[in-house]
């Protein structure tokens, strides 16, 4: 946890920015795997976690904008449950160690609610994503369940964002916290990638290392010599020279601050010709992006600056032709790269998307494209100093999609699709690192973990 005088900032500039009306934040319960009592590894609402920073299943937080009083509300512990789990701190307790002066049981907290509605107070919560914390909110508050998402709160969303898109410095020394562990994880990753090895084994030990590092893996780890499935979660191929490896993965700190790493590999630790070629393309466009990203540009902006980098390469290569400038425009290179160039991070590892994507990447001025590949943006909005987002170009020679763009006729003018023929056993290459927006450009976030073809080699080799 950080020190309490962080949530209770956080939680006075809340109920500031709402004015009015009763906050709920609820934190999550755990989640039975197979049986009640056999659980998948709890996570808290990160919500919760920004502005209570509590561990503990089953609390609600709540925040009176009339009043100015914090609440945790959960019920104790009691001895039947303590023989299980050693002492634990009362509700009191852990309200106090966060700066929060009233606490109560879940029965004073339905009281608090019926009050509040009957008093037709406004009530804000932020639209759940579990189905029983909908139910909670729909018995708490007396409505429907499949209504309880038409009555969240546009404007806590929006306070929400403006707080936790800007990252103190406290939250960046976490991020980087979690990049040291994803830099063991990567490294040590990357020395297996041998052939004859198997994709589980390296995901296996990418998972180990997450945990060394005190924390879960944020995401489920890609690890994949079929890199040209985006996501690609299965971990069966065996390891041959020949095949790029696409490793994709990040890790939690103890305080559920994520990273967000993609390296990628050839088996066997030495680039072929078509694999420096194209990885060379993916790593320009990832540092022109950082070169570009800047307070004032839009997200959108620099994905379409790397978007120029890719399209220049793939025409040099000979699988795209014309005007590169015209290419971009078309969504061309697209073909090749059907993803947005990154998202925001932090708390989660695609930061506040629980929020809606649109009102976390987009802003009022800055709307997602219709357009294929572009509409994939994540985040496109206008930057501002202390937003933490990826860097994530990648190339994927996807069968199915080049056959589909093939006979529809699709950016015929600007497709060679002779020449991608020769391409389509290839795989997929992805490169991604976190970077920080500072006063006057970014930064990538972290110890720098091998990149370039020779930095690759080198470890590899080693
Ligand atoms: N790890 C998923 C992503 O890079 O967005
Ligand atoms: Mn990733
Ligand atoms: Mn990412």
């Amino acid at each position: 946890m950080f020190k309490k005088e962080t949530y209770i900032a956080r939680r006075e500039q809340l109920r500031k920015d709402i004015g009015h009306g009763l906050i709920i934040i609820p934190g999550n319960h755990e989640a039975p795997c197979n049986y009640k009592d056999n659980t998948y590894w709890f996570r808290q609402d990160s919500t919760f976690l920004y502005f209570f920073g509590l561990q503990r299943e089953d609390l609600v937080g709540v925040l009176d904008c009339d009043s100015g009083k914090d609440y945790i509300f959960a019920n104790d512990y009691d001895i039947d449950d303590i023989i299980w789990t050693g002492p634990l701190p009362s509700v009191k307790e852990l309200a106090a160690s966060v700066g929060v002066d009233n606490s109560g049981d879940l029965k004073d907290l339905a009281e608090y609610c019926c009050k509040t509605v009957a008093e037709s107070r406004r009530v804000h919560y932020i639209p759940p994503y579990r189905s029983d914390i909908t139910r909670q909110l729909s018995e708490l508050l007396g409505i429907k369940y499949a209504a309880v998402n038409r009555y969240a709160s546009m404007d806590l969303i929006l306070a929400c964002v403006k707080q936790r898109a800007v990252k103190s410095a406290e939250e960046i020394e976490e991020i980087e916290k979690a990049i040291a562990t994803a830099y063991n994880m990567h490294v040590g990753a990357m020395k297996m990638a041998m052939p004859g090895r198997y994709e589980y084994e390296l995901a296996g030990f990418m998972e180990g290392e997450a945990w060394k590092g005190n924390g879960p893996v944020s995401f489920p780890v890609i690890m994949t010599v079929h890199g040209e499935t985006l996501h690609n979660h299965g971990h069966n191929n065996r390891l041959e020279v020949g095949r790029m490896l696409v490793m994709d993965a990040g890790c939690e700190t103890a305080m559920n601050y994520c990273s967000d790493i993609t390296r990628s590999v050839p088996v066997g630790g030495r680039f072929n010709d078509r694999q420096r070629s194209i990885y060379q393309i993916v790593l320009d466009a990832n540092l022109e992006a950082a070169r570009v990203t800047r307070p004032g540009i839009t997200y959108k902006e620099v994905h379409q600056a790397a978007s120029r980098v890719l399209a220049q390469g793939y025409k040099d290569l000979g699988i795209l032709k014309g005007n590169v400038d015209d290419i971009v425009a078309a969504g061309a290179h697209s073909l090749l790269m059907p993803h947005g160039l990154g998202h925001m991070m932090g708390l989660d590892v695609h930061d506040m998307e629980n929020y809606g994507q649109i009102n976390v990447g987009y802003d009022n001025e800055t709307r997602p494209s219709e357009q294929f590949g572009l509409g994939s943006l994540r985040c496109g909005r206008r930057l501002l100093p202390g937003y933490v987002i990826t860097d994530e170009p990648g190339c994927y020679f996807i069968p199915a999609l080049i056959d589909k763009w093939h006979a529809e006729g699709t950016c015929k003018d600007f497709v060679n699709f002779d020449e991608l023929e020769k391409w389509k056993d290839f795989g997929g290459i992805r490169i991604e690192d976190d970077i920080l927006v500072t006063d006057n450009g970014c930064r990538v976030l972290g110890k720098p973990i091998p990149k370039t073809i020779a930095e690759i080699e080198q470890v590899m080799n080693n």
